[in-house]
């Protein structure tokens, strides 16, 4: 279970940051906390460019990314410090992170009162209906006297503070697995809905099962993403051992609420150069968790040419290197036959099917393309801002920044 943990101040020093550092030491075995700061956002303002602003974005993705978010609010004039109703306002505004997310309100602050008013506070701006959070009820914990309720090396000491927290929080990841369980309860329903997976797409060539749809999609060794017409992100296959992984969370995103905003412009280029009909394809070799692979934007576009999306298509091109470096292509110059007729195309381990080019290697682990890889020696990596030989497509669409790469249709991160 993961849960992050927002430090509710920028200050550099802070008993609620201690606080929460505690929580995630004292409570490493019921779940992993990732403790926060909101000190490098700037001051929320509905005119401050949203598209520049990569904290946020940063941010925004933690919460989505957690199962819970904490939230540990000193007490500032008797009430949330400005700094963390900045943070949430960032966290409401044109998006919808917060929404249904179990959220649990903590705090320390020095006076007898133990930051009950901004608490309080806090759990009002929770329950508000851009956040709308599933504020975990009841369950305070209020700890006043900071500066005696801690040890020097950060420990709550106050006994009785410690009982309360470890009930509280033991009642938040209950609380969190409740809301999973909900969740997965809806997602057998999709699942049996599937089982309408007896129902077949008649496609002009041959017809498929919703179930054959969904398992081709999960077997082919390449990964899908669709941004949608409207650009908003649509659907990936679930393929597993993803080299993108995504999260259903960003589904129905724009394309400026799922990327980076760094990457955002790169991203924009390639669908408006697909929607305006100057490119139909870009391509992308890329080194991925030490890998080679290719990723190719495609124009999704009807019968009639009009434009329905952008496909992203991704995959481990290892093995296909693999066997044109050990000769799998060698022809005939002349006839294009085989020199090797009579030699296997690819090594006997991993002869392959000729009619239907299914491996016959008996190695059913799901991410063949990278099984292949720890075969072969490295390739110099293609840079960053070679132009496609093949298509003609500027790949100078790296989404580069920060030492960070952003893949350009969800912005998800390569590292
Ligand atoms: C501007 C300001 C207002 C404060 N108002 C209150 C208050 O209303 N009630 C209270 O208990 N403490 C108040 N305090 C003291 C804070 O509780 C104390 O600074 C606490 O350590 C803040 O939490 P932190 O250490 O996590 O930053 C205030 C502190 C500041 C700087």
């Amino acid at each position: 279970m993961k849960i992050l943990a927002l430090v509710g101040t920028n200050a550099d020093f802070s008993y609620n940051r201690i606080l929460l550092k505690f929580m995630k030491k004292h409570f490493r075995q019921m779940a992993e906390i990732e403790v926060s700061e909101i000190s490098q956002l700037p001051a929320f303002g509905v005119d401050v460019p949203l598209e520049e602003q990569t904290e946020v974005w940063k941010l925004k993705q933690k919460v989505k990314e957690a199962d819970g978010v904490i939230f540990s609010t000193p007490e500032y004039d008797h009430g949330v410090p400005a700094a963390l109703k900045s943070a949430v306002e960032w966290l409401s505004y044109h998006t919808k992170v917060l929404e249904h997310k179990p959220a649990m309100v903590v705090g320390v602050s020095y006076g007898r009162q133990a930051s009950a008013r901004s608490q309080v506070q806090m759990r009002q701006i929770l329950i508000s209906p851009d956040c709308d959070t599933n504020l975990l009820p009841g369950n305070e914990v209020l700890i006043g006297n900071a500066s005696h309720s801690f040890s020097k090396d950060g420990r709550l000491i106050d006994p009785e503070m410690r009982d309360n927290l470890e009930k509280c929080f033991t009642n938040f990841v209950e609380y969190i697995q409740i809301f999973e369980n909900v969740n997965k309860e809806g997602l057998n329903m999709s699942v049996k809905q599937l089982s309408i997976s007896d129902a077949y797409i008649n496609f002009p060539t041959g017809r498929l099962s919703l179930k054959e749809v969904q398992q081709i999609f999960s077997t082919i060794p390449f990964e899908i993403d669709l941004i949608d017409s409207t650009d908003h992100f649509a659907w990936y296959s679930d393929k597993p051992n993803r080299e993108h992984v995504r999260n259903v969370a960003s589904l129905g995103e724009t394309v400026q609420e799922c990327h980076p905003p760094f990457a955002v412009p790169t991203v924009m280029k390639i669908i408006n150069s697909f929607r305006n009909g100057e490119k139909d394809v870009v391509t992308r070799p890329l080194w991925m968790k030490g890998h080679r692979s290719l990723i190719q934007y495609y124009a999704l576009r009807d019968v009639d040419g009009h434009y329905l999306g952008t496909i992203e298509f991704t995959g481990s091109v290892e093995y296909i290197l693999n066997l044109f470096e050990n000769g799998a292509w060698d022809t005939d110059g002349t006839t294009g036959a085989s020199k090797h007729d009579d030699a296997p195309a690819a090594p006997a381990e991993d002869a392959v099917d000729a009619s239907t080019g299914a491996s016959e290697s008996g190695d059913d682990s799901a991410d063949a393309t990278s099984s292949a890889a720890a075969t072969v020696a490295p390739a110099a990596p293609v840079e960053d801002d070679d132009t496609d030989g093949t298509t003609g497509a500027s790949d100078s669409g790296s989404v580069d920044a920060n030492d960070e790469e952003a893949d350009a249709t969800t912005g998800a991160s390569e590292n």
